[in-house]
């Protein structure tokens, strides 16, 4: 089956939406998901959308959003898509608020020139500018924008469709290197389709499911980065994959996260026995930058020999916490754990990929007409370490600009005839036999990148993870030359790619800076910039 368009936009979180509903004034886009359409990180966020709305409130300025920024990405940076990002703030989260994102306001009357929102405070931040819906805006977001798109005629979402590969004037043999459209299976017929179209954007999310353990959904495989990477894409900044500190430690519940908004209302980390560790780690205590929260819990499991630390907030007025944090009181609850009384069992996990396809201001890719945006794609905003509530804001600033690029060249720019362009070829391979083979792949390969690569790395973990990775890459590559593409195959092969340029990422960066720790070169070298991969195609 053929499917022709004007924007193919692979991903539907925040990243994607954003651009459709842009688009969909006066051109037509498909929006695809590989499973539902809400399968995202997007869903997932809890804290927040940073930005400085009203300077009125608290004394903050957009000048300070950006100085936190650089701060937080230990002055990795790119100082001009900061400013990009933190002077479009505004109007994205009005933009937000316009579609319908019920954002939390103040309960108390405000006064007049002040905004009427209720803002959260996180770690990194100056002041208190994430702007949130309770403690699921995430899921706020995601619904709301899927709602608006669902509306759209001119948008159509197609779930359960997962991209293969994109296809390319150089994938045809043909001159130049412009995206033409890509191959997607659909997982409910198990068919490989083609979609043809003027211009296609990855908003794939992340690749955290690298991780053994990881606060992502089973989405985040890193896909969109592995197909820009075979189309003939720069990647950049690999090595910067952030672990969030605090993700709940139960043998009843898994990957869920308790949102940094808990620090900012208060909340300590402590040990077994109570006390509290961060004075030893940063004077900004539980709201330091997450790089430093990680290392410091990490530092402090192995330390002491224990399989957790803790948060605890218990020491806030219980009525506050279950106003501000119904989604996490509920969820602990389910397993026999009341936040208001008892400190919450943490540990780190994998959230955020801070690097990936390399972007100019207006998304694009290096290849003709492919754009990239959120967090598949590295802009340069958060340098060696996010910066907290930073994400949903980077999805929504270059969703838009993206959106104006491609209407502005939308009348000049030619479907590609689909006719010329061949069908998925399956004459060669069969059903696989042996799914196991993939199972067991895929859980060596997460073992191998969180023992070898995970917050403390040194030369020799990194080369044993590579080791690794070339065999089952070999393993990987035989079997999908022979057998049926499946999700499971496609995940796997993509993960391995992904992991691959972490490791050459890591390998690369010859010093200890933000996400990026090496006991093989402890210290921060004087001048650095981002580690950029060039694939040869
Ligand atoms: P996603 O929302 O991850 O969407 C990816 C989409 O791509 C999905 O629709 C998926 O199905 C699709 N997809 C992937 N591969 C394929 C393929 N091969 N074919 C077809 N479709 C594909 N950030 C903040 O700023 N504030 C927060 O409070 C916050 N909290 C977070 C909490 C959690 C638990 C997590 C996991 C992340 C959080 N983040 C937060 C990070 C932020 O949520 C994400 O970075 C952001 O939502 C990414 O949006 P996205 O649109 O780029 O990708
Ligand atoms: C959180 O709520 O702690 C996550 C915020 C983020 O990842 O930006």
């Amino acid at each position: 089956m053929t499917h022709t368009t004007d924007c193919l936009i692979i991903g539907s979180g925040a990243a994607g939406l954003t651009l459709a509903l842009g688009l969909a004034q006066k051109a037509k886009v498909i929006v695809l998901s590989k499973s539902d359409v809400c399968a995202g990180s997007t869903f997932y966020a809890q804290g927040g959308i940073a930005g400085v709305y009203n300077i009125k409130d608290d004394q903050d300025s957009i000048e300070a959003h950006i100085k936190d920024t650089c701060i937080a990405g230990a002055n990795l940076c790119e100082l001009s898509s900061v400013r990009f990002v933190a002077q479009n703030a505004k109007n994205s989260i009005q933009w937000l608020i316009d579609m319908g994102v019920p954002f939390d306001t103040k309960e108390e009357d405000t006064q007049k020139e002040q905004s009427p929102y209720h803002l959260h405070r996180e770690g990194g931040h100056s002041h208190r500018r994430i702007f949130h819906s309770e403690d699921h805006t995430g899921r706020s977001i995601q619904e709301t924008l899927v709602q608006r798109a669902r509306e759209n005629p001119n948008i159509t979402i197609l779930e359960n469709y997962n991209a293969i590969d994109l296809i390319t004037t150089t994938k045809l043999q043909m001159a130049g290197n412009k995206v033409l459209g890509a191959y997607v299976l659909n997982t409910k017929t198990d068919k490989v389709e083609k979609i043809v179209a003027k211009f296609v954007a990855l908003c794939t999310g992340g690749a955290s499911k690298v991780y053994q353990y990881t606060c992502n959904p089973e989405v985040s495989s890193g896909d969109g980065i592995a197909m820009a990477w075979r189309a003939g894409c720069r990647v950049a900044n690999m090595e910067f994959n952030q672990f969030h500190p605090t993700t709940l430690y139960s043998e009843l519940d898994r990957n869920f996260l308790l949102t940094e908004a808990l620090r900012g209302e208060g909340a300590y980390l402590v040990r077994k026995d109570g006390t509290r560790f961060m004075q030893d780690y940063d004077e900004r205590m539980e709201l330091a930058p997450r790089d430093i929260v990680a290392r410091a819990i990490d530092h402090e499991m192995k330390k002491t020999g224990s399989d957790c630390m803790y948060l605890s907030i218990c020491h806030k007025d219980a009525e506050f916490i279950k106003k501000h944090f119904p989604t996490i009181y509920e969820r602990c609850l389910k397993i026999g754990l009341d936040i208001t009384k008892e400190p919450i069992p943490i540990v780190p996990a994998a959230h955020f990929t801070c690097g990936g396809v390399m972007v100019d201001k207006k998304a694009h890719t290096d290849i003709q007409d492919l754009y990239a945006i959120g967090e598949v794609a590295y802009t340069g905003l958060h340098g060696a370490n996010r910066l907290a509530s930073n994400s949903l804001l980077e999805c929504v600033v270059y969703g838009h600009a993206a959106a104006v690029d491609i209407l502005s060249r939308l009348d000049c720019t030619d479907l590609y005839d689909p006719n010329e362009i061949p069908d998925w070829d399956e004459s060669q391979v069969t059903n696989s036999d042996e799914e196991v083979i993939i199972t067991h792949n895929w859980h060596e390969l997460r073992l191998t990148m969180w023992d070898y690569v995970g917050i403390v790395r040194t030369n020799k973990r990194l080369e044993r993870a590579m080791h690794r990775i070339e065999l089952l890459k070999k393993e990987v590559h035989e079997y999908y030359s022979n057998f049926k593409v499946s999700r499971n195959l496609l995940e796997l092969r993509n993960l391995l790619t992904v992991s691959e340029l972490i490791v050459r990422c890591a390998m690369m960066r010859h010093e200890s800076v933000g996400l990026h720790y090496s006991l093989d070169y402890p210290n921060k070298l004087e001048h650095s910039g981002p580690t950029i991969l060039k694939p040869c195609i």
